[in-house]
């Protein structure tokens, strides 16, 4: 059995998508969410969803000690970051080397970086005049959206499409494809 933890800083849909995704599944549980905001919804989610979740602050994520700690206690083999937009201290990188994956909602190496989450990120594709966006699944690296890219999938970008558009199209991507590219990693893993 593989135990999942799952950071994410907001609306929490995508942690939501994976937790229902691996439900029934034997191998693996998400066994954890860990919100970094305390209004976020994702904390209603878990709660709904029967999940141990986790509040922290944003200097205590950065301490990075607890976090470890944390992990362990919860005997975390794997972590998803699905919407978290906190960098990953250093420390929590060297306790689980390439056991870290992350969600971007375009097609990296374009729009991303600190700051670009979420509605930036779709309002920066509608500005360039992109013609496609998509998602990007990769590995967490000490830099933003810098780790080894595992999974790339693309949608169309109409010149009509607004940022709600684009993020109506990503989302759709986010949730067919996150939980089953995190179960291929899973079974990689010893
Ligand atoms: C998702 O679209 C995810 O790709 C993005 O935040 C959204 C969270 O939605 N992540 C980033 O922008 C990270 N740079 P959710 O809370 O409903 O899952």
């Amino acid at each position: 059995m593989k135990k999942i933890a799952i950071f994410a800083s907001g609306s929490g849909s995508n942690a939501e998508n994976i937790a229902s995704y691996f439900k029934e599944n034997k191998e693996v549980e998400v066994a954890l969410i860990v919100a970094n905001n305390p209004e976020a919804y994702v904390i209603e989610r878990a709660r709904k969803l029967n999940i141990p979740c986790e509040v922290v602050t944003k200097a205590e994520f950065m301490a990075a000690d607890g976090i470890v700690d944390m992990m362990h206690r919860y005997g975390i083999d794997f972590i998803v970051l699905a919407g978290f937009l906190l960098l990953v201290p250093k420390k929590l990188i060297e306790a689980y080397p390439a056991r870290i994956v992350n969600i971007h909602p375009a097609l990296l190496p374009k729009h991303g970086g600190k700051g670009m989450y979420g509605d930036r990120v779709h309002k920066a594709v509608v500005e360039c005049g992109d013609t496609e966006s998509g998602i990007t699944i990769h590995l967490i690296d000490a830099e933003y959206d810098k780790g080894t890219t595992f999974f790339q999938a693309k949608c169309p970008v109409l010149p009509t499409d607004t940022p709600d558009d684009v993020a109506a199209k990503v989302h759709a991507l986010e949730y067919e494809h996150f939980p089953h590219v995190i179960a291929e990693i899973l079974q990689q893993l010893d």
